[in-house]
């Protein structure tokens, strides 16, 4: 079943398709750009690395308390920096969700970012995903590795694992992952990342003990500022 959301959001994009608008097919210059609204996030101090769109999934486990933690995520990126200047530049986040949403339990993200690729450059950034902190070797933080596809492919320089420096509830709906300011660890990609426009992603606010962990849905604008490659 096609949730209303996502028919809302083909009947916006499908005549656009017909009428042949294509938009350019390559990695974008955006070093100009900024993050229009940062929600009282930190500033960035560098110029922009890399603006993406991701599709995943956010992890969760059941603690002894009958609360879910997270304990990584998965995610494709794709580079949305041709995009910018356009309409669609904002409305993003919501396609992605949404056609992440409708795609069934046996499509991977892939499938979604292909879907997209029909109205975007189709540049795939990279993953993002958990490592074992590489400065302490213990706990885990995140990582956006853009080392095997896209204009990076190849540079082994071209990633950053970050750890969180301000997080605030997304600004949308209480079913809509935090938005995150982190800054590097190790990485050339960029010295600070943000997560923004967050779609879904949150766990159920309760759970049984002993359960089996979960992953849920999310969509997010990544940004990077500040790289060095
Ligand atoms: C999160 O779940 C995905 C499956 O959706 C899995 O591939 C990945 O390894 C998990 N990551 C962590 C850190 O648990
Ligand atoms: C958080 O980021 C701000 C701005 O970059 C910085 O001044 C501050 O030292 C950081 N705090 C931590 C705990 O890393």
């Amino acid at each position: 079943m096609i949730s209303s959301t996502t028919a809302f959001l083909i009947g916006l994009v499908a005549p656009l398709l017909a009428s042949g608008f294509v938009l350019p097919r390559s990695v974008c210059d955006a070093s100009s750009l900024t993050i229009p609204n940062l929600e009282g996030l930190p500033a960035p101090a560098g110029r922009v690395s890399f603006v993406g769109i991701a599709v995943g999934t956010q992890n969760y486990t059941c603690d002894n308390t009958g609360v879910y933690t997270n304990v990584g995520a998965l995610a494709e990126l794709f580079d949305i920096s041709c995009l910018t200047n356009s309409f669609i530049f904002p409305a993003l986040p919501d396609i992605a969700f949404a056609a992440w949403e409708a795609a069934p339990p046996s499509a991977p993200a892939q499938e979604v970012i292909s879907f997209l690729h029909q109205f975007s450059s189709p540049a795939i950034l990279g993953q993002h995903y958990y490592v074992t902190n590489p400065i302490t070797g213990s706990g885990i933080d995140p990582k956006w590795d853009f080392t095997t596809q896209g204009a990076t492919a190849g540079n082994k320089n071209a990633f950053v694992v970050a750890a969180k420096n301000t997080t605030i509830n997304a600004p949308t709906d209480n079913q809509d992952i935090q938005w995150v300011f982190l800054t590097a660890l190790t990485g050339k990609l960029a010295a600070e990342v943000y997560r923004t426009d967050t779609r879904g992603g949150q766990p159920p606010a309760t759970c049984t003990p002993g359960s089996n962990p979960i992953v849920v849905k999310y969509a997010a604008k990544y940004w990077g500022f500040g790289g060095s490659l």
